[in-house]
């Protein structure tokens, strides 16, 4: 499915491989200006031609102007018209192709920075004159090309900002994504609105209505099929489609007994009840069960879980009439074009897998009706199409379920205690007003057991590990400072309430070198 470029105003970001590449896009939506992310190679007169951009940024990245096969744009970009926005090696490769001069910095400059604006116009516009900007970079530019007039500086870099304001070229050396630069909203919001012209017109309701036409469209007279997992992408997804396609909308939940307490009611409610889907909550809890038997080891939980539920997703989908689409909760950053020169895709620590596996046969056609939103503007849209709260800043969960919160076989006594002792740290953490400012807060059941002692009985029961994490995308995790009274209501209901823990322990490791999940 194509993006939404062709109906909305569109910046550009050519990404040369910045950590930070997605943090502009996002400051940019934020703007409610439509972006899209796209790799060095895509910068052609061909994409130009397509998009009709407003404008572009050159990303920062960690290449050198000067290293052989450095990623370089065509140099007939800058002469397009289009106004182009250079942010740290973005503003060195415009420098360096224009005949500007680009050179090692006499000192590095990481961190914070007091930048100074000596041209308060064009991107500099009401902001102020002296502030903190966040600064990352080994070059600087050390004389700008003809045209071009210096507009900011910092003690150590006489050109922390450039800019030719007839060509409508400008070059920042540091970062006006991040947070730590006082000023980069306003900077950034100068660069969309007084500069590339933009409206600020990409809002969740205009959206709502494009993507429902173009599902429309897409779909006919066919039918979906959706694996709903009660999770906010997955969810916000099926509200979407039944709002375009109705009862051409068929969503599968499937129940593999690794679920918390009280999920799969609270799907039946929300999404067969109020929201009147069609619905089928499969019941495949002992078949899952059944192939976990005996099986100790994470890596093949997962393959035994990802497996059977496709399994049955499939059959169930065979029983839907004319079915011809599966409709999946994709968000942007999983379709965003790798920089794949540089720096490859991680290596595999754990193999996740998501809801809703292709079963390869059925050849159904992909809907994929999220797939140019960030995670936040899928929350503001599953709020506008009437998503309570509850689902949609729901914490993440794995899809193995609590299969991975289970430290050896899952049986069904065992999951019993795990699912009751996550209901009573999500119970507590909530009441604490704490739930949105975790990324997730669960209970692990450990395969060992200890002594206690209860009333004048001696005790060998089960350990329940407590954990909270704090995180923004799940790629490090920062172990959560639990107020103590809230860790000790915590550990009391468990080992009051749950029959089979005498013990509760908290996991301070943070990630890396610990992972969020224990398996
Ligand atoms: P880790 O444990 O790798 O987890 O630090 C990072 C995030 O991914 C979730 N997670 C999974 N999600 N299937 C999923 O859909 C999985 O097998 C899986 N394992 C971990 C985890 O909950 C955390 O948010």
């Amino acid at each position: 499915m194509s993006g939404l470029s062709t109906k909305h105003e569109t910046v550009l970001i050519v990404d040369y491989g910045s950590q930070y590449t997605q943090l502009i896009a996002r400051r940019i939506r934020e703007q409610k200006v439509f972006c899209r992310i796209v790799p060095p190679n895509r910068l052609t007169s061909e994409t130009l031609a397509a998009e009709k951009p407003k404008g572009l940024i050159l990303s920062g990245g960690p290449a050198s102007v000067y290293q052989p096969n450095a990623p370089l744009p065509d140099p007939a970009v800058f002469e397009s018209g289009i106004p182009t926005l250079g942010i740290c090696y973005g503003m060195q490769a415009m420098s360096y192709l224009l005949g500007g001069k680009v050179e090692k910095a006499a000192a590095r400059e990481y961190g914070k920075a007091a930048v100074r604006v000596v041209r308060e116009q064009g991107l500099f516009k009401s902001v102020k004159r002296d502030s903190v900007s966040w600064m990352s970079h080994g070059d600087s530019v050390a004389q700008p090309p003809a045209g071009f007039v210096v507009s900011a500086q910092t003690d150590n870099t006489g050109t922390a900002a450039i800019e030719d304001p007839v060509r409508k070229l400008y070059g920042l050396q540091f970062h006006p994504e991040v947070v730590h630069t006082e000023e980069g909203q306003k900077i950034l919001r100068n660069f969309l609105f007084e500069i590339c012209g933009c409206s600020g017109e990409w809002t969740m309701a205009s959206f709502v209505e494009e993507a429902s036409e173009r599902i429309r469209k897409q779909v006919g007279q066919g039918h979906v099929v959706l694996g709903l997992s009660g999770g906010v992408d997955s969810s916000v997804a099926a509200v979407l489609l039944h709002r375009a396609v109705g009862k051409q909308l068929t969503c599968i939940f499937v129940d593999n007994g690794l679920l918390r307490k009280g999920e799969r009611e609270q799907v039946d409610e929300t999404f067969g009840k109020h929201f009147g889907l069609d619905l089928r909550v499969i019941d495949a809890s002992e078949r899952f069960l059944t192939n976990l038997k005996g099986v100790e080891d994470p890596e093949r939980k997962r393959k035994i879980i990802g497996e059977a539920f496709i399994r049955v997703f499939e059959e169930e989908s065979r029983k839907i009439k004319d079915v011809r689409f599966l409709a999946q909760g994709t968000l942007y950053p999983d379709v965003i074009e790798s920089v794949s020169a540089w720096g490859g895709p991680s290596a595999t620590i754990k193999t996740h897998h998501n809801v809703g596996g292709l079963p390869a046969d059925m050849k159904l056609l992909l809907v994929e009706p999220l797939r140019d939103l960030f995670k936040d503007e899928v929350r503001e849209l599953g709020k506008l199409l009437g998503l309570p709260d509850d689902m949609v800043f729901r914490q993440p969960f794995p899809g193995p379920g609590l299969a991975v919160r289970i430290l050896g076989e899952v049986t069904q006594e065992r999951l019993r205690i795990v699912r009751e002792a996550d209901a009573r740290v999500d119970e507590e953490i909530r009441r604490a007003g704490l739930y949105r400012s975790l990324w997730q807060a669960f209970a692990v059941l450990l395969p060992v057991k200890t002594v206690g002692v209860m009333g004048d009985e001696r005790t060998y029961e089960s350990v329940i590990a407590v954990r909270a994490v704090t995180s923004l995308d799940a790629m490090t995790a920062d172990w959560a400072k639990l107020p103590a009274d809230v860790l000790e209501r915590i550990a009391n209901r468990i080992i009051n309430e749950v029959r089979g823990v005498n013990r509760v322990v908290y996991d301070i490791s943070s990630k890396p070198p610990a992972t969020i999940e224990w398996e």
